[in-house]
């Protein structure tokens, strides 16, 4: 089933967001949550902090696994997705740190960091609530437009679009990594439920793609079709053309 809620601006996403989530922590204190990062969850993490920080929430049995990883940056490298992971939520919300889950961008053999993280995936028994935000292209994770999908945790040759939008996060985009560990479309299709977010105009065509388009491994996320519980949070820029087609009731 899909089910969009739509959100006027970036707070209320963040909000419906952060409910979402906090709702399954609350009904299951042990779930495995995948999480993700770029700029879009930032608000919706930021709301659990506080939401942790009044004591209503308990993530101390929460096991959490992340899409993705660079390539080549150290969990200490402000831009590697650990980093970001520690500074926006975990260092401030009492998960133990062994149970958060991220690929390791500096792992010698990237064959075998690839099957380690797929077992740690099959290991921890199922995500119960996989957060997603979704590329310009329609990626998800880091599941960038190709011809198949890849089904599991692989290494990924970043596309020039995906790496000139994350270039505002880097000093130059010579400086953005041109490879990245990611989940692959099983890892992520087989979470119980999916919380997809997305913000602003420059995500319309793809989330409209994505939700109504032909499912083809070219829009990544058009795989979320095939999924029983997709839920999307997005405001009403990302929701523009998916409106205007008539899809909202
Ligand atoms: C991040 C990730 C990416 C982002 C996507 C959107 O872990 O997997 O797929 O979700 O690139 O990024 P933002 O939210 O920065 O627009």
């Amino acid at each position: 089933m899909l089910t969009i809620y739509q959100a006027r601006d970036y707070n209320e996403l963040s909000r419906k967001a952060a409910n979402i989530i906090s709702a399954q922590v609350i009904m299951k204190p042990n779930a495995i949550l995948g999480m993700a990062t770029g700029s879009t969850p930032v608000g919706a993490y930021q709301q659990l902090i506080e939401w942790y920080q009044k004591g209503d929430l308990d993530f101390s049995k929460i096991r959490c696994v992340n899409l993705d990883e660079y390539k080549g940056l150290s969990g200490e490298h402000k831009q590697s997705y650990r980093y970001f992971m520690n500074r926006n939520l975990f260092e401030h919300i009492n998960i133990s740190l062994p149970n958060t889950n991220i690929p390791n961008g500096l792992a010698p053999d990237s064959e075998a960091e690839c099957s380690r993280y797929n077992n740690a995936i099959q290991t921890l028994g199922g995500i119960d609530l996989q957060v997603l935000g979704i590329g310009g292209n329609g990626h998800i994770g880091f599941n960038e437009p190709d011809t198949d999908f890849k089904k599991e945790t692989h290494l990924v040759a970043l596309t020039e679009e995906t790496r000139t939008a994350n270039a505002r996060f880097f000093s130059t985009v010579d400086e953005v990594p041109t490879h990245a560990y990611t989940m692959g479309i099983k890892n992520i299709m087989s979470a119980k439920r999916i919380l997809l977010l997305a913000t602003g105009s420059s995500k319309a065509q793809a989330l409209y793609d994505s939700l109504y388009g032909p499912i083809t491994p070219h829009v990544p996320a058009s795989i979320l079709q095939l999924h029983n519980d997709v839920i999307v949070v997005a405001d009403d820029k990302a929701l523009d053309m998916i409106e205007k087609k008539g899809f909202l009731k």
